[in-house]
């Protein structure tokens, strides 16, 4: 099964990048790609010609697409190893860069019918005669229409602060299918991927970061539909066996071993400070919302999922079992459940918040700017350690790291045992 979570189709490839020429890429702009799509942060397993999160289907020709892996699988290195996790977020992927690359590539001059016929030669697989013509006549001559008509549909993209690496925007995608025109505003709806494991935890509760969307069945949908997939060729069946799979997910244990005793302390600390009452499975408030007034965090993402677009969620899958029909308008965020916290790294929503000991420090005392998207995984401070790459400025819109001061007022020591309790969730 996790096979296919990593390399499977959920039916997203209906615009994919034909899949002939997308693996040549890496040998035609070498220079801009040293070390393949790695570059963007794509994770690659040995026997796999294809990436984790990458699938390829025919749609006309073999294309590539997104699947549930793209953005729910990541790794962390710890003392030079690298380690898979499956269902976390995919803290390395920079998915508007690899976009924005795919879509310059198919214009560079650079790119011709010849130059990948001879980059495929070039790495063993010639091409035969009828898909050399295939290449040329059919492939080719789309490609540039294909992408001109993406281009224009990302332009609101460029108008905005950058993702950068484990962030994508979850609003204005959508907007720009519905024709709501966000290249005309600057609203945000970046937030950074959330882990998926323990479904069956968050079955009832309101969730999404916003807390929108109380059906388990419309998120993962959405979730397909979101990465490409279209309503008539979305793969019920394999969704319904990934969402099946994910109900029991476990999280992963904390890599290291963590002092159990300072945690038991952690955890007394935990309840006096109510964090159990949102965040516990169990709890009254485990699925509901925060209104931003209470909590204070960044207000873009929840700002943007406004009557306008639940409205328009609501004709999603119109001539469908399926229709969404549980989308609303919410002030905050949910209160989730924080099974596996130590892999989530950066924090809250939009990932403005590097690490857990900078969560429970004052919102001005946590740092303005810092670089996101590497690897290191450190265990004291719960995070990954980060010095160069994409620099993520807090102070740009949708970027906020204010709010939930929850335990950011506790003495030091008390800290050090939420810590560390938090490590073993
Ligand atoms: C292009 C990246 C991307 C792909 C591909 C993707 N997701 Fe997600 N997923 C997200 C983002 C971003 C969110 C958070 C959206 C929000 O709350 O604003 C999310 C949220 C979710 C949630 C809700 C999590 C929660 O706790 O609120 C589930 C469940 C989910 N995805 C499952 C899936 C499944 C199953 C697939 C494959 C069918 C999938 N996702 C494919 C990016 C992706
Ligand atoms: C009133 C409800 C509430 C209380 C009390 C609360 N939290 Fe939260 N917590 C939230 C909400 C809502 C978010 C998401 C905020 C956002 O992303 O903007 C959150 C986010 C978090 C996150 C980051 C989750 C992620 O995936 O990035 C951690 C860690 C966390 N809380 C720990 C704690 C701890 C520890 C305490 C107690 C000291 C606590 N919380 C108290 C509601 C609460």
């Amino acid at each position: 099964m996790d096979e296919h979570f990593k390399y499977g189709s959920i039916g997203a490839e209906v615009d994919g990048f034909p899949y002939s020429i997308w693996r040549e890429l890496p040998t035609i702009f070498a220079d801009d790609l040293p070390n393949g799509f790695a570059e963007f942060g794509f994770l690659t397993e040995e026997g796999h010609d294809l990436p984790i999160g990458v699938s390829v289907r025919r749609i006309g020709v073999p294309r590539v697409g997104f699947n549930c892996g793209t953005c729910h699988v990541s790794a962390y290195r710890l003392n030079g190893e690298e380690h898979l996790v499956m269902g976390a977020p995919a803290n390395a992927l920079n998915l508007q860069a690899y976009i924005t690359f795919l879509t310059t590539a198919a214009t560079d001059d650079r790119l011709t019918a010849d130059a990948v016929i001879e980059a495929a030669e070039a790495n063993g697989r010639p091409p035969g005669f009828l898909e050399k013509m295939v290449l040329r006549f059919v492939v080719f001559p789309r490609l540039g229409e294909q992408v001109a008509g993406l281009k224009d549909s990302l332009a609101w993209l460029g108008t905005r602060p950058a993702h950068g690496p484990g962030r994508t925007d979850a609003g204005n995608f959508w907007r720009e299918r519905w024709g709501l025109e966000p290249d005309k505003d600057s609203r945000v709806g970046t937030v950074d991927f959330p882990s998926v494991w323990n479904q069956r935890i968050r079955l009832d509760g309101w969730f999404h970061w916003d807390g929108n969307n109380a059906s388990l069945d419309e998120r993962n949908i959405s979730a397909a539909l979101a990465g490409g997939a279209q309503e008539w060729l979305l793969e019920r069946h394999s969704i319904d066996r990934i969402s099946d799979w994910l109900m029991d997910f476990p999280p992963p244990a904390f890599p290291v071993p963590y002092d159990e005793a300072l945690a038991t302390e952690g955890r007394v600390i935990y309840e006096r400070e109510a964090c159990d009452s949102c965040h516990d499975p169990g709890a009254a408030k485990l699925g509901q919302v925060t209104s931003s007034d209470i909590l204070g965090t960044d207000r873009e993402r929840t700002g943007l999922f406004d009557e306008i677009m639940v409205r328009y969620f609501r004709t999603v899958g119109e001539k469908y079992s399926w229709q969404f029909r549980n989308y609303r308008v919410t002030d905050g965020y949910a209160n989730m459940p924080l099974d596996g916290i130590w892999m989530r790294a950066p924090y809250l929503h939009n990932g403005s918040v590097p690490t857990l000991a900078d969560l429970l420090a004052p919102p001005n005392q946590r740092p303005a700017s810092f670089f996101r998207g590497c690897g290191d995984f450190d265990p004291v401070t719960v995070g990954f350690i980060c010095s160069d790459g994409f620099q993520f400025d807090t102070r740009l819109t949708g970027n906020g790291n204010s709010g939930h001061v929850y335990g950011t007022g506790l003495p030091e020591a008390e800290k050090n045992a939420l810590l560390e309790y938090l490590k073993s969730l």
